[in-house]
């Protein structure tokens, strides 16, 4: 039950502050007009700003019941800006908010981003976890996703007079287009691909690329807050990627070492998936 506790604060800690500032994200890209948007988004700013408090007071000896209702609370809440998000991305894509700044890939991405959040809460409150092997390759298609799309909102976030890191974060959005692409193979060729061999090299291969973009990330963000480039990528927005970077590799690490039978005290797969 302790591990159903760490697991799920660990999760609610990471994913909160996530949200928090893709309310943040979403409100600096609309239009001084959009104010009931722009209420909307604060609105959940200070829900999961609340619900990440309340994270940081509950701690390892909380009573699991008090924390499966928290879940429930959380889940909630990321249902909503679940449909928040879809509404925004609506009216985007309808054209209904010419000139507004948010990009409606970037929209789609935090919108998946809270989908894996409520099921991540479902699947701690039901104890319905997936098989190791099946959880490595929906894990990876997930996160390869994500960073694919991260590289191609840096680069196109940056100025475009800043040629060379503008080709570093093609390099990167081809690079992860094609991981994923290969991840998908593998999850199609499901479940004579799922063997220990195969995916372990997945893991391997994936965490080359991973690590060279979270490398990359945490230079933009340095250049960024040091104002040595020319860009329009929140200082905040530039380290909200590079911790979603980090957060797939731990993943990866674990994974890796379930698959080596190494199963480290403090980090249980099983309460994981
Ligand atoms: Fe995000
Ligand atoms: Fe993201």
């Amino acid at each position: 039950m302790n591990e159903f506790v760490t697991r799920s604060l660990d999760e609610v800690r990471f994913w909160s502050r996530i949200m928090k500032e893709h309310s943040l994200f979403l409100k600096l890209g609309f239009r001084c007009e959009d104010t009931q948007l722009i209420q909307e988004a604060n609105g959940f700013y200070s829900i999961f700003e609340q619900i990440e408090a309340k994270s940081h007071q509950y701690n390892v000896n909380t009573d699991p019941q008090k924390i499966r209702e928290f879940n429930v609370e959380v889940y909630n809440a990321a249902v909503h800006i679940w449909v928040f998000k879809r509404k925004v991305l609506g009216l985007i894509i309808n054209c209904k908010l010419p000139g507004g700044n948010n990009f409606p890939l970037l929209v789609d991405h935090t919108s998946r981003e809270a989908n894996y959040f409520r099921n991540r809460l479902t699947e701690l409150n039901n104890g319905q976890l997936e098989p190791l092997h099946d959880a490595i390759i929906d894990e990876n298609v997930f996160f390869l996703k994500i960073m694919a799309d991260h590289a191609k909102f840096i680069g196109h976030l940056l100025d475009p007079s800043e040629r060379k890191l503008v080709d570093q974060a093609r390099e990167f959005s081809n690079d992860f287009d094609n991981l994923l692409w290969q991840a998908q193979d593998l999850s199609s060729m499901r479940p004579q691909s799922q063997s220990q061999p195969l995916l372990s090299q997945f893991l391997d291969q994936n965490r080359v690329s991973v690590v060279s973009l979270r490398d990359f990330k945490k230079t933009a963000r340095d250049l960024i807050e040091a104002c040595r480039i020319k860009s329009i990528i929140h200082p905040l927005l530039a380290d909200h990627v590079y911790r979603e970077a980090e957060r797939f590799l731990e993943i990866i690490d674990m994974f890796e070492n379930h698959l080596k039978g190494k199963r480290p005290s403090d980090f249980d797969y099983n309460s994981l998936h």
